[in-house]
Parts: C-alpha cells; structure tokens; sequence
C-alpha cells in the first residue's frame, strides 16, 4: 500500500520533532501552566511558514501529555452551531477521567474575507473564556483580522528549520528505508526545500522510495522540474483536464520535448486512473498515440504530430469517466530517469536551443519544445537531412553526436558534412 512518508514519519513524539527547540520549550512551559490553573493568556497562538511542524508539535504534546485531544479546521467553525461546540470543549481543562483535555484550531488563516470576520470574533470569544488550552495555528499571526485575538494569545513563532537540520532528517529516513544515499544528492533535496520539511520528505520519497541508492544524478531531476514550469503542473493538466483544450494546452506549457512528456503521462497514468474502465481507455489512447509516434518515425511525416499530441493530452483526459480524483503524487518516469537526464544533458539542449532560436525567429523556450524535438526525430532517422540541418544551425560535433543519440548515426553525419564542407 502506498504511504505518503510525510505521513509514515509524522513524528509521534516532541522528541522527534526537528527545530524549533525555543517555541517548543516555550509552548510545552504553557500548556504545563494549566495544571496551575487558568493562565493569563488561555490560548497559544503558534504562527509561521507551512511545512516545518506546528500542527505535529501540538500533536505530538498531547500525544507525551496523554491530553485528550480535539483537533479541527478553523474553517469548520463557521457556523454559529459549530462555534458554540468549540466553545463547550474549551469550557473544561480536566474531564471526569481525569484527563486533561487541549484544543487545536489549525489553519486560522484558511478563514478568509470579510464573510469569516464573524467567525475570528466568535474565537476570540472562545478564547477570553477558555477553560483549557486552546492553540491556534496559522501561517501568519499579523494579519489585521486578529488584531484583537492576538491581544488574547501567547504567540509563539515557528521558524523555518536549517538545511543542515532538514538535511539530517532526510539522512535518517534514508537510513531506515535502507536507501544508501549520496550525501550531496540529500543536500540537494535539502537546500531546495527552503525549510519546508514537508515538501523535502516528500520530494525524497518522489526520488528514492524503492532504490538501494540516491545518487545525485537521480535528485539533478528536481532543478529540472524547476525549471520547467513545474511539470508536475503540466502532468496534472494532461490527466485531470475536463476539456480536450485545455488538456492540450499542457504540451505548450511544457519546456520539454513531445517524447519526454509522453513518458512522464505513461509513467503517471496507472496511478491516477484508479477505474480500470478508465485505464484501459487511457491506455488505449496513448497506444495510439504512440502508433502515430512510429508513422512519424516511419515516414518522416510531421503532420501525424497533432494526433500524438491529441492522443496523449486530451485523449487521456477525456479517458477520465469513473476514476476517482485522490491525492497521488506524481512520479518520474523511470524509462527516461535511467537515461541519466544529467545537467550536462541540459545544457546541451539549451546551447542548441540557442543555435535554433535565431533560425528560427522564435524563443529559445519554443525552439526546445516546438523544434528541437523534430529536429531529433530527423537526426534518428535521415542522415542526409540531418547533416544538412547541422550545417544550417551550425552544430558542433557534440550536438551532433547528441542527436543522433548513438555513434554511428552520428558518425555517418559528420562524415556526410565533411564531404560537403
Ligand atoms: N519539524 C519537523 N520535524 C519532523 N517532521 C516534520 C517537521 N515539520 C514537518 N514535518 C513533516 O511534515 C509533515 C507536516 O508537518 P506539519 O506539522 O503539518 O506542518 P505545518 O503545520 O507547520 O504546516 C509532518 O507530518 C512531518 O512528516
Ligand atoms: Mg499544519
């Protein structure tokens, strides 16, 4: 079964908690106040970026605590009924049992718009007459709308955790998932995150979940999928679109040639098409498109594209009937990972890029989505046309040998252009 590893490592305990060690101590000191009686400031306000731990420190205290525990969404508390809930739990500290009871109310800042001004009121409310610990967690705490709320709290900020500190737990889960991992390739995933452990675990389970190894070839992948507009976002579009044109649209927003994306919607497609009627239809069409792809291949004639593009875009999309619509995350298609898509790749493409832009007239962004994938196709299977290209775009050797994509086409080509030099 697949578990998203955010969730596999949501630590159980304070201990297991990275950084933060302040507003940690400072929180546990509040929460331990109680048992003093009702403390001047009845709620704890803990604010700060997504991703580092707010929600899973409060967790993890009642969890050491054994506190009795009531977690909610702000945005639950809209109605008038729901407030007058939240306001009965936060009415009592101890319960008959002698437990002690703490009352999260997470995502404050999912409360929007002058319609929620009511229900940040009614909060504050709750919380001038709490009987128990009340938290409330929100990205910001500076926002005008809690102005008075905030007079109300004790506020404590969540800082973003340090690489070094992200990066040490990346390097432990690695360790207990039995993935030998190149130290940089960590570093990497690290570094990127920002500070947000979140999205770190789970680009690392998107990288290595599975492998015996990480190397930093395999992680090089991320920069990429900077750079290209997010392909995940551009994935996402080819999958979920309703309609066939928006579904199409993807290919133009993708920095990457028809091949790649082809492979990255393969590779994806089994797992967000959970309806087997669905599957075998998207199946069905990509099969299609990739017939098309060998005609292309066969004859060299360009204008079968617009059915590839048909077929693995909307044909895909509109596939989509009786799957339900989950979080899955997306994969990178492991046909091309194993091609060692490297920097040095890249920049490759780019300096052609560059050489076909002026050509061209055109961006070096549309000269590697628009031309650069015909002029692969080309380099694979005319040797005659391809040298001619090489010498209208002047390539160097290397380009050359790039697409060509093997010695002895590209040798045959360089030989064809040495005679007409
Ligand atoms: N400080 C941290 N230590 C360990 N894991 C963390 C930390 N912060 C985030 N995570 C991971 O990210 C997930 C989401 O954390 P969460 O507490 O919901 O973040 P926040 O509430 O700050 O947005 C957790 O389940 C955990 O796997
Ligand atoms: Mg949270």
């Amino acid at each position: 079964m697949y578990t998203a590893w955010p969730l596999k490592y949501k630590p159980q305990s304070l201990s297991e908690v990275v950084g933060n060690s302040l507003a940690i101590a400072v929180f546990k000191d509040w929460v331990k106040s109680w048992d003093q009686g009702v403390p001047k400031k009845r709620a704890a306000f803990l604010y700060g970026p997504p991703g580092i731990g707010k929600t899973v420190t409060v967790e993890a205290l009642a969890n050491d605590f054994h506190m009795e525990f009531v977690e909610k969404n702000a945005s639950d508390y809209r109605t008038e009924d729901a407030i007058n809930r939240f306001a009965g739990l936060a009415s009592q500290y101890g319960s008959l049992f002698g437990g002690k009871r703490l009352v999260l109310l997470d995502e404050l800042d999912g409360l929007t718009g002058n319609s929620d001004r009511g229900g940040v009121r009614a909060i504050t409310e709750v919380v001038k007459n709490a009987q128990a610990p009340v938290v409330l967690i929100s990205n910001t705490a500076y926002d005008p709308r809690f102005a008075t709320l905030r007079k109300y709290c004790l506020l404590i900020e969540f800082k973003k955790p340090t690489t070094s500190e992200v990066f040490k737990h990346l390097m432990r889960l690695c360790q207990v998932e039995g993935i030998q991992a190149d130290e940089n390739a960590v570093k990497f995933i690290a570094h990127r995150s920002g500070g947000d452990i979140r999205s770190a675990v789970n680009d690392l389970q998107a990288l290595a979940q599975g492998k015996k190894q990480l190397t930093y070839e395999d992680v090089s992948w991320l920069g990429y999928r900077d750079r290209q507009d997010t392909i995940f976002n551009v994935v996402r579009m080819a999958l979920y679109s309703r309609t066939c044109a928006v579904a199409k649209q993807a290919v133009n927003l993708a920095d990457i040639d028809i091949d790649m994306l082809f492979e990255w919607i393969y590779e994806n497609v089994p797992a967000h098409f959970n309806d087997p009627r669905d599957l075998a239809n998207a199946m069905d069409a990509l099969s299609m498109a990739d017939v098309y792809r060998g005609k292309i291949r066969a004859t060299q004639d360009w204008s079968f594209m617009r059915y590839v593009i048909d077929y693995m875009t909307a044909g895909v999309a509109m596939a989509r009937q009786y799957s339900k619509v989950g979080w899955v995350p997306f994969k990178f298609p492991t046909r091309i990972q194993s091609l060692s898509w490297s920097k040095a790749e890249r920049a490759m493409q780019r300096n052609i890029g560059y050489k076909i832009k002026p050509k061209f007239h055109i961006s070096a962004k549309r000269s590697l989505s628009e031309v650069l994938p015909f002029i692969r196709i080309i380099f694979k299977n005319n040797t005659q046309k391809a040298a001619e290209i090489a010498k209208w775009l002047d390539l160097n050797e290397e380009m050359v040998n790039y697409l060509a994509g093997n010695e002895e086409k590209a040798a045959a080509i360089t030989a064809l252009l040495a005679e007409n030099a």
